[in-house]
């Protein structure tokens, strides 16, 4: 069977494969209730919440954002947006959707967005929120001054959101630190559970801006959901039981391995890959060393290659990987250390884009 390094969905361990067929249950019944009060108790462990809250919504990553974006960003309001590609480009998208006027910074292709134009910018005074990616998945940036800037905002009494998809569990990012006020992620990144469910984080400031928030949809109102799962772990609406099933057992086994310990697997798998690719000719697209991604790696292929037969080779070998995005397309590929992957796959992985290059 091939195995997934793609910037997800990811191979899942054979537990969670195993918890997916369980039988159905009601969701009105208490058996049910108790199901996502384990899973909010372990969620809000793995985010590093406890006057938080975690809204489990049945729906990809791209319902994260929205829920997130509707149910903090109010109608109107100015959003300073740190954009560094595709995701920035979609959640300034949102945004605008929402109503709400963004403003974004970013830097050239692979490179971060200073700091010091971003605190200018909230010296301004011109922003009610902040809005960030925390790893850009497209080119495999983790822009880790988020926290400071998140912090710093925060401080200048901003509201701070971030769209955490591939980061959160993958890198040392926590809820309560008092940098982010939301922050989102779906279950087929580094917690290794199958696609389909939306996580927000929300601090306990957060809880109550989206318990105002004059949300224009019931499925994306966070304040609804915050309040079902304060009163008992019941759910809005009918969710995806089978994988909340799964995702209990993926999160089983990211909580028993320790999340620094979990956060630490996906770096080292990553680093192998950054120390090792160049010398064959795979430049890292992402140079400042400080903001390469530990959950997914981005490459130019060599010169003669395309991503596609890259992609192709590795496909042959047993392994899944991503190509570029955007302007990366066809010229790039993107690899994913998240899921139940070995250092054995990351080194077959090595091997093979190795003799691609002779
Ligand atoms: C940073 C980021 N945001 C949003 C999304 C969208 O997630 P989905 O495709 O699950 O809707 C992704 C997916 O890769 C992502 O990496």
């Amino acid at each position: 069977m091939e195995k997934l390094l793609t910037a997800g969905p990811v191979s899942l361990d054979a537990r969670v494969l195993r918890a997916l067929s369980e039988p159905l249950t009601s969701h009105r019944e208490e058996g049910f209730r108790k199901i996502v009060g384990e899973i909010e108790e372990g969620l809000k462990r793995a985010y590093g919440t406890s006057d938080g809250v975690v809204c489990i919504l049945s729906g990809s990553g791209t319902l994260a954002v929205d829920a997130m974006v509707n149910s903090i960003v109010g109608r109107g309001e100015n959003v300073l947006l740190v954009s560094h590609g595709e995701f920035g480009n979609r959640l300034c998208d949102s945004i605008s959707r929402r109503g709400a006027r963004p403003t974004k910074i970013s830097a050239t292709e692979g490179n971060a967005v200073g700091e010091a134009s971003v605190y200018e910018a909230i010296e301004s005074g011109r922003y009610d929120t902040l809005a960030m990616v925390y790893t850009e998945t497209s080119i495999g940036m983790a822009h880790r001054s988020s926290d400071k800037m998140g912090k710093f905002a925060k401080e200048h009494g901003l509201k701070v959101i971030v769209d955490a998809a591939s980061a959160m569990f993958g890198e040392d990012l926590t809820l309560d630190a008092g940098c982010f006020d939301a922050v989102s992620t779906c279950s087929q990144k580094c917690l290794a559970a199958p696609p389909g469910i939306a996580l927000v984080g929300l601090s306990e400031e957060a809880v109550e801006i989206a318990g105002r928030a004059e949300c224009a949809s019931r499925y994306l109102d966070l304040g609804l959901y915050a309040r079902k799962m304060n009163e008992g772990y019941d759910l809005p609406q009918t969710p995806a039981v089978s994988l909340f099933y799964g995702l209990r057992e993926a999160l089983r086994i990211m909580l028993d391995a320790g999340m620094n310990e979990w956060m630490e697997k996906h770096r080292r798998l990553a680093a192998e890959l950054y120390s090792r690719l160049p010398e064959y000719g795979y430049a890292r697209v992402v140079k400042d060393g400080r903001f390469l991604s530990n959950s997914v790696a981005a490459f130019e292929v060599p010169h003669g290659c395309t991503a596609e037969s890259v992609t192709g080779r590795l496909r042959e070998g047993g392994y899944v990987v991503s190509e570029g995005m955007g302007s990366l397309k066809g010229k790039a590929i993107r690899i994913g250390t998240m899921g139940d992957i070995s250092r054995e796959d990351i080194s077959d992985v090595i091997s093979i884009l190795q003799d691609l290059v002779g």
